[in-house]
């Protein structure tokens, strides 16, 4: 690789550095990313550790699914599964704070997009269909969401039987949550363990519901 490739990855890894040590330091609660921060997700460097082609493919997405992109940040994943599941599908986008949701809608708004509903809430709050979704994702997000038990509670009611929830976790992330972590939280709920995928820097676990529950 010559330096000219080289220069712009080097300021985007230091940049990166930097803004997980910000993080870090405010880390003593969970918190949502503020969305200032959003280049930190949207970058060649995180494209290529968890990019959404990727966690499309290993969430198994299909033309038709109606997915809930829970913690959707700036829409990273967000617009990739809009194109994916297509006109017969539907992507519901939830965040807890409304500057990621404006990102987002800009986005749609920009691209022509009209297979998207933003839906401003909390995770555990409660305010998701039941047994309508055939995927959820949550992308390094469980580890801000404050009620982790509400949350994947939630996500496994708002799943239709067999349906996927998809869940990526990045060690860069100050609030990366474990693989034994997951698990447990999986099994408190009721899920099944499916496939993991990846392990370092990034890696994801597929939780199923169970066909019958
Ligand atoms: C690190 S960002 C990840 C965004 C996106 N999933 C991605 O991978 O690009 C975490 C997102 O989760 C959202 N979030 C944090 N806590 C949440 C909660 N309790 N309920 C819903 N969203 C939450 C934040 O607002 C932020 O947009």
């Amino acid at each position: 690789m010559n330096a000219k490739r080289i220069t712009p990855l080097v300021v985007i890894g230091l940049a990166l550095a930097g803004g997980v040590i910000f993080l870090q330091r405010r880390r003593k609660q969970p918190l949502p990313c503020p969305s200032n921060l959003s280049w930190l997700l949207e970058n060649p460097v995180m494209n290529g550790m968890a990019g959404a082609k990727k966690l499309l493919d290993r969430a198994q997405v299909a033309p038709g699914m109606r997915v809930l992109d829970v913690g959707c940040g700036p829409g990273r994943v967000t617009l990739p599964t809009a194109e994916r599941v297509g006109a017969a599908g539907e992507v519901i986008a939830l965040d807890v704070q409304i500057a990621m949701l404006d990102r987002v809608q800009k986005k749609l708004d920009a691209q022509g997009v009209t297979n998207v509903r933003l839906l401003h809430a909390g995770a555990g709050d409660g305010m998701t269909d039941s047994e309508t979704f055939d995927r959820a994702f949550l992308v390094t997000v469980l580890g801000e969401i404050p009620d982790k038990p509400a949350a994947l509670r939630e996500i496994y009611r708002a799943l239709k039987p067999g349906g996927i929830l998809s869940i990526t976790e990045m060690y860069l992330d100050p609030d990366v949550q474990m693989p034994g972590r997951i698990r447990k939280l999986a099994d408190e709920t009721g899920f099944d363990v499916d496939e993991t995928f990846g392990a370092f820097p990034a890696f994801t676990m597929n939780l199923v519901k169970p066909l019958m529950g």
